[in-house]
């Protein structure tokens, strides 16, 4: 088995490398790929870069080039569920692509061709996320990080919840766009500008992946602030997600 984890930035990337055993890098299209195992089992991590088409091309080069058996994304994510809190965490169960409208010749948000809108992750290993962040903000969170400095981001009683994620190629800082996302896109709990590329790569190769998102943001006008502060701590959430992931019982039953 070798998962593929991409991530969505430096800094969280990095952290992961310190998990890895026999760490190798392999440089394809400006991106570094690392090579090594986490408690045995084969990764390869690697740095998506920011949007769905950077997404679309690193997921590509991780199928056909490594040959991964399964992909995970872990980044951050602007709240649209209005009882989602900053470090709050989501867990894929379906991926749109909210900015994709080539109506009328083809349904709004539908992905022409492929005739369908919403991308379905792997269960199982969604439900192994949700046990690793789960984990993360009962057992670790609070160790890593003091109450007083998580009450700085209005972080006290985290949760996980397994939702829609929505991506686009825009960062959401206003609430004209949250609301035609929360009228349009039934059940929509987040935005980010990566996971639905990777779920569409994933499904047109048939591969297992699943995305976990960590709140850093309301998506409103507040969102700039929130983001760039929330990038001190989104990296300790993701190592520690990833970390607990990987040792649990392998194989995964990927489908
Ligand atoms: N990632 C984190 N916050 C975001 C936002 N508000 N919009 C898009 N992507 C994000």
């Amino acid at each position: 088995m070798k998962i593929g984890i991409i991530g969505a930035m430096e800094e969280e990337i990095s952290q992961l490398n310190d998990l890895m055993k026999k760490n190798t890098q392999q440089i394809i299209a400006g991106r570094i790929f690392h090579e090594g195992t986490i408690n045995n089992i084969e990764v390869i991590t690697v740095l998506a870069r920011i949007g769905k088409v950077a997404a679309s091309a690193t997921t590509t080069t991780l199928i056909l080039h490594f040959q991964v058996d399964a992909i995970i994304f872990t980044g951050v994510a602007g709240a649209i569920d209005s009882s989602l809190n900053i470090g709050d965490i989501v867990i894929s169960d379906n991926l749109v692509q909210h900015d994709l409208d080539a109506s009328p010749i083809f349904p709004k948000y539908q992905i022409p061709i492929l005739g369908i809108t919403n991308i379905l992750p792997s269960k199982d290993i969604g439900d192994h996320l949700y046990t690793a962040a789960q984990h993360y903000i009962s057992n670790k969170l609070f160790f890593e990080l003091t109450k007083e400095f998580l009450s700085e981001f209005g972080i006290a009683k985290p949760k996980v919840v397994y939702g829609t994620i929505v991506s686009g190629d825009q960062f959401v800082k206003n609430e004209i766009t949250i609301e035609r996302i929360r009228n349009e896109i039934h059940k929509a709990k987040c935005v980010e500008m990566e996971g639905a590329a990777v779920a569409q790569v994933c499904h047109e190769f048939n591969i297992p992946f699943s995305v976990v998102r960590i709140i850093s943001d309301k998506a409103d006008h507040t969102s700039p602030v929130d983001f760039s502060k929330f990038l001190q701590i989104a990296s300790y959430y993701s190592r520690g997600i990833i970390k607990n992931f990987m040792q649990q019982k392998f194989p995964l039953n990927t489908q």
